[in-house]
């Protein structure tokens, strides 16, 4: 077992009803409020009224239209424009996670006098950031519990993970009743990124009995509760077990003591959503079977029969080989099954730009380092079987 050295200081407020609490949070802090919000879901689901109604005698300003795959031009330029000249005393985010990580960056970002990309891109060190206070309306990224914020740069094709232990949620409200209203598309996506999150930190060199049953629990009440959501959006139970496991996805919890991964689905990810801008949770749903796939060898073979028996139930008096080739069909079929288009093709990828967003992964996300290491000819390969 590694050692480790962890904090997560988030609050998180879980349940119905909880967003009456919200003027006793901001209450620590002071009346300048940036609001930042999205394409409008939070006002055709009347949480933008509720916010205004609970903030009377505040100084609010606002950004929204925040997009998926938030960008740094305009969205974080702007809301660090808005915080230095409005002298903003915090921020509160309402909505997904392309608004939370757009958020955490805009909050560093207007405590650096310099261009807030050095922070992006480790030029600079993040020294301070705004209080944040965020209300989720979308369970997918686990962004409420962690200190990540994800960013594009479209002119660049840049997607870069941003992360600093001063960007932490000061509290997160986490109403799953506000989930409802997400698509079917929108909660594939998010029970895809979750269990990816899951199995990025299960595949690992050193794992604990501790964490794989952690883990193993985590991709088996995602199906269960991801299906009960699809079947039935206003399932009340099946949203909020849904909205806890994603918010243990991306914090560290699942994997205190293990060896690193290197998040190589999301490495791979990252550049497909920056070349094409394409939902986050599909993306990785079908890079997910290949890089598997990819990946199986005599010395990953123990954790997919691990994998395969204690994830999909499947038979452990089975060859090895065939558990794990079982595995990784069942993780494809589960995709599959709950409608997401499992070729980059289907969502507008084909291959005239495979080499060049291999290239640019190879160089920029370290995969070499991975639990199993990457070249660029390993991803390359890996985009080719997902066409
Ligand atoms: O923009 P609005 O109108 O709010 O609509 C959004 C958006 O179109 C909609 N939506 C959100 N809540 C809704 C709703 N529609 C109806 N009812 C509601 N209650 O859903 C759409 C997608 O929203 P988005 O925030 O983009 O989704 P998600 O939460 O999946 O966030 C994806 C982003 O997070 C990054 C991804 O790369 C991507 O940019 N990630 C962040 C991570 C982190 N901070 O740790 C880790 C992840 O691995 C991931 O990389
Ligand atoms: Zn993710």
């Amino acid at each position: 077992m590694q050692n480790f050295d962890y904090q997560t200081p988030t609050r998180l407020i879980f349940g119905r009803g909880v967003i009456g609490k919200l003027p006793s949070v901001m209450a620590q802090f002071g009346k300048k409020v940036l609001l930042t919000y999205g394409g409008g879901s939070i006002k055709r689901i009347g949480l933008y009224q509720k916010v205004m109604e609970l903030l009377k005698g505040y100084q609010i300003v606002e950004l929204g239209g925040i997009q998926p795959n938030p960008k740094y031009d305009p969205s974080v330029l702007e809301g660090v424009r808005l915080c230095k000249e409005h002298k903003i005393d915090v921020i509160l985010s309402v909505g997904g996670g392309s608004v939370l990580d757009c958020s955490k960056v805009i909050a560093a970002g207007a405590c650096y006098d310099g261009d807030p990309w050095d922070l992006i891109t480790r030029k600079a060190k993040t020294t301070a950031a705004l209080p944040i206070v965020d209300i989720l309306t979308l369970a997918a990224t686990g962004s409420e519990y962690d200190q990540f914020g994800v960013i594009s740069r479209t002119e660049t094709n840049d997607k870069i993970g941003y992360g600093d232990r001063h960007v932490y949620p000061h509290t997160s409200f986490l109403d799953p009743e506000y989930t409802f209203t997400v698509s079917r598309k929108q909660t594939a996506a998010g029970i895809a990124d979750a269990m990816n999150h899951t199995i990025e930190q299960y595949f690992v060199e050193d794992a604990t009995l501790l964490n794989d049953g952690f883990c193993e629990s985590m991709l088996r009440s995602l199906m269960v509760n991801g299906r009960k959501c699809l079947e039935n959006p206003e399932d009340y139970t099946a949203r909020a077990e849904m909205m806890l496991a994603c918010t243990y996805g991306c914090n560290g919890i699942l994997a205190l003591g293990n060896s690193e991964s290197g998040w190589p689905c999301h490495g791979i990810e990252h550049a497909l959503s920056a070349y094409y801008d394409i939902t986050h949770g599909e993306g990785l749903a079908i890079i997910t079977p290949r890089w598997m796939q990819h990946i199986l060898s005599e010395r990953t073979l123990p954790r997919f029969v691990k994998y395969g028996v204690n994830v999909f139930g499947i038979d452990p008096s089975l060859d090895g080989w065939e558990i794990a080739r079982r595995s990784i069909d069942e993780t494809y079929k589960f995709f599959e099954s709950i409608g997401i288009p499992m070729h980059l093709r289907e969502v507008g990828i084909d291959e005239s730009r495979i080499g060049e967003m291999a290239h640019h992964i190879a160089l920029n996300e370290g995969l070499e380092e991975a639990y199993a290491p990457l070249t660029e000819e390993d991803i390359r390969q890996i985009l080719l079987a997902s066409l």
